[in-house]
């Protein structure tokens, strides 16, 4: 089997509603897993692309979060709508979607100034 050109995990955790993180599928529908490989099947690209389930990426103030590989670009806020325009700028034309992207200073850092602090 070939690599994949592109694999998308997209996060489907889900939390209690009054969790202070919150989370990335709180209606635990899965909905936004479901549309992505549903319309990556619709497209049918001629690349390898596979999208799976993810539990929490660690980008929960972010949500829903989903993030692509190879070139590990993390999107935050991600909705159905914003599905066809990552497919078509990303993954078939290889620009990311920038207005979707999460910043570097929030990734994987302390200094997030979007993660609760302890009180
Ligand atoms: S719950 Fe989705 S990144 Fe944490």
């Amino acid at each position: 089997m070939p690599r994949f050109d592109y694999q998308i995990f997209v996060c489907t955790n889900a939390r209690d509603a009054d969790h202070p993180r919150g989370c990335c599928d709180p209606a635990k529908q899965a909905a936004l897993l479901r549309a992505f490989k549903s319309k990556v099947a619709a497209r049918a690209l001629p690349k390898v692309i596979r999208v799976n389930q993810a539990g929490c990426l660690d980008q929960c103030e972010h949500g829903p979060a989903v993030v692509v590989y190879p070139e590990a670009v993390w999107y935050g806020g991600v909705n159905e709508s914003d599905i066809d325009e990552i497919i078509q700028s990303h993954l078939a034309e290889g620009r990311p979607v920038e207005r979707l992207r999460i910043a570097d200073s929030c990734l994987n850092t302390r200094a997030c100034p979007h993660k609760p602090r302890p009180a």
